[in-house]
């Protein structure tokens, strides 16, 4: 029984399905038959869709897109009573080239709203032809690569402000591919605005991610690294490393640089240089290029007199239209005496320790004296704290006659100096 329902829902669902299937079939048929062309627009550029024709006397044109008049031409000029507004003012053609047989039409500020189906009718009095041409329109805005890092995060996000159709975005983590991200995405219909973002596990690992865009063919790419940690001494120079591989650029491209120190939450520019115009930019005077730029690869920067506030994270970031590579070089300063403060400290040292000798030895002396007539008086003292009954007496009794004992030695010495 449930079989059997399944199965006739199936049913009714098939027939509708095979018909528009076959429609689609049809139409896509008769496009081919009709000589169909497709042409790819950007998004915000300019176009010219084909139509050549067998050239004759009495030429007429028309365009139309779907049931919309596109463009007329006709008693050897335009009839622009009926175009549809949206192609006013964008649209023209060739009027040199219409006697050669050239009817294409010269499309202007592309939007994605002009994609479609344009056909194409010419009349001579030699005989009529139809041409269609299916117009795409792509947009790729290049990318950018991100990175950033809040107090407990570090993570790298790559944007696009705006592509169409939607495109192909793949991460990869030390060349692996990873699944993407939560790719987020605003425009529901297009162009795209996409922002996706992973979180930077291991600070080893190199993470690249590219985002293609299948209709226009074009595909951009984005790379981050982060080089070993670098320990410095205050007061010490520090060559912060940016040499991409050779094989980075491809020739006659052009890029731009900067260096910049990533902070939580934030980022400050250091240094700037775009290469089609060798503009540069240092925002410090510590910093330099570690070689003139003209023709150079090497966008290495010299930090010099290094101070503690300098250690952080620093970026170096190259960027082409079709590709970003990020560097990250991590910087320690570490406090060093400074050159005066190491002449001064052992110094002092050496003077505190000579005046501990010199308080301390003669102490030293004096005690050892003390113990010595202790030993001495030792015998006496213990025969009168042999009455004593509790060691607190013991050891008052101990001393008092101690003292006494080294008066009494004192006299005993006397005594024998006057003997003497
Ligand atoms: C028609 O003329 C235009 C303007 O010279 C030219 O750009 C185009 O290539 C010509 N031919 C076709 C097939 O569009
Ligand atoms: C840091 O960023 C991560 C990822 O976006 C987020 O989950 C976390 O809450 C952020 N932490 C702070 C302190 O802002
Ligand atoms: C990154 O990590 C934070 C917390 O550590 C988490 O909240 C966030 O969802 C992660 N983001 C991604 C894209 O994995
Ligand atoms: C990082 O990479 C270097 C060289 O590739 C390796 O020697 C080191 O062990 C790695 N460290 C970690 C924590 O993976
Ligand atoms: C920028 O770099 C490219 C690639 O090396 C080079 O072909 C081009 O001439 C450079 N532009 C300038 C203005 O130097
Ligand atoms: C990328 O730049 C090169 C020259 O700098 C240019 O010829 C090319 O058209 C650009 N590509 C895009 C997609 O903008
Ligand atoms: C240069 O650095 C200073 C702080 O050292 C900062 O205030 C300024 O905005 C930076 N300049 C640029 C162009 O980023």
């Amino acid at each position: 029984m449930k079989a059997q329902a399944v199965l006739s829902v199936f049913f009714t669902l098939i027939p509708p399905l095979c018909g528009s299937q076959d429609a689609s079939f049809l139409a896509s048929f008769n496009h081919l038959s009709m000589n169909e062309q497709i042409v790819t627009g950007r998004l915000g550029e300019d176009v010219i869709l084909p139509c050549l024709f067998e050239s004759g006397p009495d030429v007429v044109i028309h365009w139309k897109n779907q049931d919309t008049n596109v463009y007329s031409y006709y008693k050897d000029s335009d009839q622009l009573e009926k175009q549809d507004p949206r192609y006013v003012n964008r649209i023209s053609l060739f009027h040199g080239e219409i006697h050669n047989g050239n009817a294409s039409l010269f499309f202007r500020r592309l939007t994605l709203q002009d994609e479609g189906i344009y056909v194409c009718y010419v009349g001579t009095s030699l005989g009529k032809i139809t041409k269609k041409v299916v117009l795409k329109v792509g947009a790729f805005v290049t990318p950018v690569m991100k990175y950033e890092k809040n107090t407990t995060n570090s993570f790298l996000i790559c944007n696009v402000l705006s592509v169409f159709p939607y495109p192909i975005i793949t991460w990869k983590v030390d060349n692996r591919p990873i699944s993407e991200n939560n790719g987020k995405e605003v425009g529901s219909l297009g162009p795209f605005h996409i922002n996706s973002r992973v979180n930077i596990t291991g600070s080893n690992s190199s993470y690249q991610c590219a985002i293609e865009n299948p209709l226009l063919k074009q595909t951009w790419t984005g790379r981050w690294t982060m080089k070993d940690v670098l320990h410095k001494m205050e007061s010490e120079n520090v060559l912060l490393l940016c040499k991409p591989e050779n094989s980075f650029f491809p020739p006659n491209q052009d890029f731009t640089v900067t260096w910049s120190r990533v902070e939580s939450g934030s980022s400050l520019l250091l240094a700037y240089f775009k290469n089609s115009s060798q503009e540069t930019l240092i925002n410090q005077s510590r910093l330099s290029w570690k070689e003139e730029l003209t023709n150079s690869r090497d966008f290495s920067l010299t930090l010099k007199d290094l101070r503690l506030s300098d250690s952080g994270e620093y970026l170096c970031s190259i960027s082409s239209n079709e590709s970003t590579s990020l560097t990250i070089q991590t910087l320690h300063v570490e406090a060093s005496p400074r050159a005066p403060a190491r002449i001064i400290v052992p110094v002092l040292v050496a003077l505190v320790v000579a005046v501990l000798l010199l308080s301390v030895a003669p102490r030293a002396v004096r005690s050892k004296r003390c113990i010595g007539f202790r030993k001495e008086r030792h015998p006496p003292t213990n025969q009168n704290s042999s009455s004593a009954g509790t060691t607190e007496n013991v050891a008052l009794s101990e001393y008092v006659p101690n003292t006494r004992s080294e008066d009494r030695s004192l006299q005993h010495n006397k005594n024998i100096r006057n003997i003497l």
